[in-house]
């Protein structure tokens, strides 16, 4: 499910900044030298990131090199933490807010393991997901007729709002769950971290399409996926291909990249 927590921040007594202001000439994201740690132990090592706005960037790596703890303290999951280092968003310093203000502003994970959450329709969770974002409510006639708009557009069956979240569902209804997801609340920045995974020919279509047409309503969309497959990226045209190697970005380049490690593997990084 996408990182949208329930409490507003007005409940918390905080005081934000407008979600949104934009520092002229920022890039859409900016990781500088980002240190993470899950359950004590360093994981990130120092990454730096920057992706523009309407670029699309693939993160590869081996297994446990990290990506799914950088996609998490992107969203600032607060179980990764950020020992130093800055994520900025359109300038902004997001590094210390909470998931929901971070959604708040337009960014989005689709998660590499969505969660099950049993007896919560998934109309009625993206129409409070859709409240979060936009800040206002949003009526259930609203849901269901961009819900019904939007399994339209990508090619989903229509009855799949009806289905509780997650719940039986199996592992390609999931990562099509999150693009749709991700479709409903119109992002700016989404990080998709192995929505490709485990996914069959059309369910690859699904997320591809997701994407294009999410681009096509918001063209300033950046998209940062995280995948080990070539096939996705043939669909989405990265404009930048990052390894990620042992909590490090240790190589960055065009998607000719992502040929050679289908090819060759890691091993070159291996000592
Ligand atoms: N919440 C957590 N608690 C404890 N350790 C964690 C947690 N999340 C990640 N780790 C550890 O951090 C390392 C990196 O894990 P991570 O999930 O970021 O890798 P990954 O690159 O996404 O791997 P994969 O390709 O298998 O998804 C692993 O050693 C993992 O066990
Ligand atoms: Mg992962």
């Amino acid at each position: 499910m996408a990182q949208t927590a329930p409490v507003a921040p007005a409940a918390r007594g905080e005081l934000e900044q407008a979600p949104g202001a934009v520092a002229a000439g920022a890039p859409l994201l900016q990781v500088e030298d980002l240190h993470v740690a899950a359950e004590g132990r360093e994981i990130l090592h120092g990454v730096d990131l920057a992706v523009g706005e309407g670029e699309l960037h693939a993160i590869m790596g081996p297994n446990g090199s990290g990506k799914s703890t950088l996609a998490n303290a992107l969203l600032g999951n607060p179980a990764y933490e950020v020992l130093s280092g800055r994520v900025l968003y359109r300038g902004e310093d997001v590094t210390s807010l909470p998931p929901d203000a971070r959604a708040r502003r337009g960014m989005f994970l689709a998660f590499q393991y969505p969660e099950e959450i049993p007896g919560v329709p998934i109309s009625q969770f993206l129409r409070q997901a859709a409240a979060e974002r936009t800040g206002s409510p949003v009526s259930v006639l609203e849901v269901r007729v961009r819900l019904r708009e939007w399994l339209d557009r990508l090619g989903m069956d229509p009855t799949f709002g009806e289905r509780h979240l997650n719940d039986g569902f199996s592992g390609g209804e999931k990562k099509r769950n999150e693009i749709l997801q991700m479709a409903l609340l119109q992002p700016d920045l989404a990080v998709l971290d192995e929505t490709d995974s485990g996914l069959d020919i059309d369910g690859l279509r699904t997320v591809a399409r997701g994407v294009e047409e999410v681009r096509l309503a918001r063209p300033g969309l950046g998209v940062v996926v995280v995948t080990h497959y070539r096939r996705i990226l043939d669909e989405l045209s990265p404009d930048r291909v990052h390894v990620l190697f042992d909590g490090r970005i240790v190589e960055s380049s065009g998607p000719e990249l992502a040929a050679r490690l289908e090819r060759d593997g890691y091993e070159a990084w291996r000592r």
